[in-house]
């Protein structure tokens, strides 16, 4: 049986919250896009551990498996698997052979690009992600598998190198240096292969789990980023460069649509929206200079502190890199896009605390664009961000004791939050499964237990 976890905006929605609640009824959890741009935290007894790459479910006992829609990095993998170690755990992950490898020059590149692109950069974390799919899509990236095989590896790096050195140096105009020298990569990528291997670490993946499901396991398939950061289904082109909805689940893990389809699809909804990065925001509030398109110094100062106390209230800085989020009020066209592109069977709805002690909370129903209503995205970004939201208010609710409520359970919560809740639910016509009422996994909501 598998359960698969989807963002359904921008990203940092709290997916690994939900993931880690769901996850103790796993008994593997597996990534199938993305790479080490995927800050997450994970609190077990008493301790946090901040995450990039490796599945959160590996904190806690699960095996943790980087599917092969992945690009892996292998030192932060290391980093990260050292780390946990450190402190006294042994982590269990395993990496699909077919995964393709980030080398640094793909970081070099996705840097120098980001500063070429000007109004047209994503705003990137420089992880390298862009660079590492985008010669996985032109047949000339170096897989997980690849790195195993000393002729394979060196082979491929002889063909890719000097083509990134030229670009890097002859197209940008940059200096280039080990990161982009054939042999100190050989080196350093065959220790990683050679330590992949003596840890029994890679695997065949779609094979791996089809085998775990066969045996009676639980699977969880946990997408890393959004539904509107998804490189078809999100605001082109600020966007990443994988499928964080549920199609990705199928094609980055090796599992068929029916396999993902017979379990449940769980979309992850924050109960306001933030963005890390450049592109329209029609809910936005106030803005953030560097980030916000047309940023307003001036704006006005009621909705300057309404952005900072959302701000700061939910923690808005990114995991990865520190960097303020922008905020706004829930996006609901937006949900309704991912309900349809994922077909969600369920809904988790974070952060309802955050909102707590507003007298009003407001959510963009639909959008106006040149006199016509939307009620979901439009399919270019430049037509997004020409979208007027249009808001309905809501009565606010009271700040509670949360642990309690969520010890009690969803008739606990205060009534206004209910009301905002209930028209989610019924806006996308997908049962609520869960509710983050606060930021421990203990305080959710549970209404539905996957699984079971
Ligand atoms: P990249 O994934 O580093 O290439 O960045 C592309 C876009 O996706 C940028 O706008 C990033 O801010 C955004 N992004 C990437 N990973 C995350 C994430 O985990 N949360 C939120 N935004 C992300």
């Amino acid at each position: 049986m598998t359960v698969t976890i989807v963002g359904s905006q921008l990203g940092d929605e709290g997916k690994g919250g939900v993931v880690d609640l769901y996850g103790d009824a796993a008994d593997v959890v597996v990534r199938y896009q993305g790479g080490d741009n995927a800050g997450h935290t994970v609190v077990h007894d008493g301790e946090k551990y901040k995450l990039s790459l490796i599945p959160s479910g590996a904190v806690r006992g699960k095996v943790g498996v980087l599917g092969n829609g992945c690009v892996v990095n292998p030192e932060t993998l290391f980093d990260e698997i050292d780390a946990l170690r450190e402190r006294g755990l042994e982590p269990d992950v395993r990496v699909a052979e077919r995964a393709h490898a980030i080398f640094p020059y793909h970081r070099v590149l996705d840097g120098i690009e980001e500063d070429e692109k000007e109004d047209l950069a994503a705003g990137t974390t420089k992880r390298g992600i862009g660079p590492t799919y985008e010669d996985k899509a032109g047949r000339r990236g170096i897989r997980i598998g690849d790195m195993l095989d000393p002729d394979t590896l060196r082979e491929r790096l002889e063909y890719v190198v000097p083509q990134k050195k030229a670009l890097a140096e002859e197209v940008f105009g940059t200096e280039t240096g080990e990161a982009f020298d054939v042999e100190a990569l050989y080196e350093t990528y065959r220790e990683y292969g050679t330590r992949l291997e003596e840890e029994g670490m890679t695997v065949d993946c779609g094979t791996y789990l089809q085998g775990r499901i066969d045996d009676g396991d639980n699977v969880m398939l946990e997408g890393a980023q959004g539904t509107s950061i998804d490189i078809d289904h999100g605001i082109y082109p600020y966007v990443t460069s994988s499928n964080p909805t549920a199609g990705g689940a199928c094609v980055g893990t090796g599992l068929g649509p029916s396999a993902i389809g017979q379990g449940d699809v769980i979309g992850i909804v924050k109960a306001y929206l933030s963005r890390v990065g450049t592109g329209p925001l029609p809910t936005e509030l106030a803005g953030v200079e560097g980030q916000t398109p047309g940023y307003d110094p001036d704006s006005s100062d009621e909705e300057e502190e309404l952005a900072t106390y959302i701000r700061d209230e939910g923690g808005e800085y990114g995991t990865v890199t520190g960097r303020p989020r922008r905020v706004g009020w829930l996006d609901v066209p937006m949900l309704r896009h991912a309900a349809r592109a994922s077909g969600f069977t369920g809904l988790a709805v974070n952060h309802i605390d955050v909102l707590a002690g507003l007298d009003e909370v407001e959510v963009g129903h639909a959008y106006e664009r040149n006199g016509e209503e939307l009620l979901t995205m439009p399919p270019t970004t430049e037509k997004w961000g020409e979208c007027e939201a249009v808001f309905r208010t809501f009565e606010g609710w009271p700040d509670v004791d949360w642990a309690a409520v969520a010890k009690e359970g969803y008739a606990a919560i205060p009534e206004n939050a209910r009301t905002y809740l209930e028209y989610i639910e019924s806006e996308l016509d997908v049962p609520i499964y869960a509710v983050g009422v606060g930021p421990g996994r203990e305080e959710t909501v549970i209404v539905e237990t996957p699984y079971e």
